[in-house]
């Protein structure tokens, strides 16, 4: 069968998600299971939202809008820019298939972090093999080093993830930093800006968002998802902001009919639900600060985080402390695929169910510690 396949495929190290409930229910036949791996939001979806998927199932045998065009106007008007700015994907990964197809040409190279999200380099390994991927160190805070990133820019490269926040560490990059970043790349290469947390960063006003560069005019790409902060990581929408000439080509390589009728639908709905992400953002810091200061309080070394996630080291083996916490019912995320094998991600729940995770956390930790005496 290999023979018969792409190399470039062969080279890929699949994408690892959080275990599904439905397994782990099979597998251990558990009463309860509290799953905080995949960074969703917890709280259930508006009103508003869970109305708009209602009415639109009725028209569900007719094909979506292949444009996505009300939702693109919306997003448009949403961030300040125009209808030409923006393209809607099934989520923002599909964005991030759209821009290495379209712009990664043969002996060119995607630069990014190490200890980032790994679609980027799978991406880039499927069309143009794992030596067209490049990774930059981080600082020692765990931190993207734009400095360090730079140092690796060359001419072979032609495309720059910054993640920002950074997922799975959950640290974020200054907007100085970024600014003077951006002027320094040199014209002919890309700088993507995966702003996928954004929501959840502490101060907007020390945030580059990426929107006034791309009214210059600047080769900046802003990634943005719904997955996060407006809670319909099922529906599967993302979209991406950049100056029109972009967004034209990328449209050359856009899938007829993307984004279903359902997702566009909820998604517009949920831009006119500001109560759901204000009570979301202020749910996750109250949530996060406490699960901080409890993991803290284990002896645990915790990353502080802009996003709606944890990182945390449990300076033990991470596969036979996950599969304990698998037993109690608890799905949380090592991180060796992102490149942190002593690590793991925990997401801010609903306090019930960091309470559950902490609860479970502490048992498992203790039962280890007489195990070893
Ligand atoms: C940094 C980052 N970018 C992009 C995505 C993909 O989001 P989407 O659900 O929009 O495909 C994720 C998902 O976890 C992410 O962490």
């Amino acid at each position: 069968m290999e023979s018969l396949v792409n190399p470039h495929v062969l080279q890929i190290t699949p994408y690892k998600p959080g275990k599904p409930v439905e397994d782990l229910q099979r597998e251990f036949n558990l009463k309860k299971i509290v799953k905080l791996a995949s960074n969703e939001n917890m709280l259930p979806i508006p009103e508003l939202v869970r109305k708009a998927i209602d009415e639109e199932l009725s028209q569900v045998h007719l094909y979506p809008d292949s444009d996505n065009h009300y939702l693109r106007q919306r997003l448009a008007e949403y961030n300040g820019l125009q209808l030409d700015n923006v393209i809607v994907g099934a989520g923002s990964v599909e964005i991030i298939h759209m821009l290495i197809r379209t712009f990664l040409k043969s002996g060119e190279k995607v630069l990014s972090s190490e200890k980032t999200f790994p679609l980027y380099k799978i991406v880039t390994t499927e069309i143009a093999g794992e030596s067209a991927y490049v990774e930059a160190p981080m600082n020692r805070d765990l931190c993207f080093d734009l400095q360090a990133i730079a140092a690796k820019i060359d001419p072979q490269t032609k495309i720059i993830f910054i993640t920002n926040p950074n997922n799975p560490t959950g640290t974020f990059i200054h907007a100085q930093p970024i600014r003077d970043f951006i002027e320094r790349v040199p014209s002919d290469k890309i700088v993507v800006l995966d702003n996928a947390y954004q929501e959840y960063i502490d101060n907007p006003d020390d945030y580059v968002n990426g929107l006034d560069e791309i009214r210059q005019k600047k080769n900046v790409v802003v990634l943005r998802t719904f997955s996060k902060i407006y809670g319909l990581a099922g529906l599967r929408v993302g979209y991406a902001l950049a100056k029109p000439e972009t967004i034209a080509i990328l449209n050359r390589v856009k899938a007829p009919f993307n984004v279903t009728r359902i997702s566009q639908r909820a998604a517009l709905a949920s831009l006119e639900s500001e109560d759901y992400k204000n009570e979301s953002v202020r749910m996750n810091r109250a949530n996060k600060a406490k699960l901080f200061s409890q993991l803290q309080s284990l002896g645990l070394r915790v990353i502080p985080s802009q996003t709606n996630f944890l990182l945390f080291f449990p300076k033990m083996d991470v596969a036979e402390l996950n599969l304990r916490l698998l037993k109690e019912g608890v799905i949380i995320r090592p991180t060796a695929g992102f490149g942190i094998p002593e690590g793991m991600r925990v997401t801010v729940g609903l306090q019930e169910e960091n309470d559950f995770f902490i609860a479970k956390l502490q048992k498992v930790l203790a039962e280890i510690k007489k195990q070893a005496i």
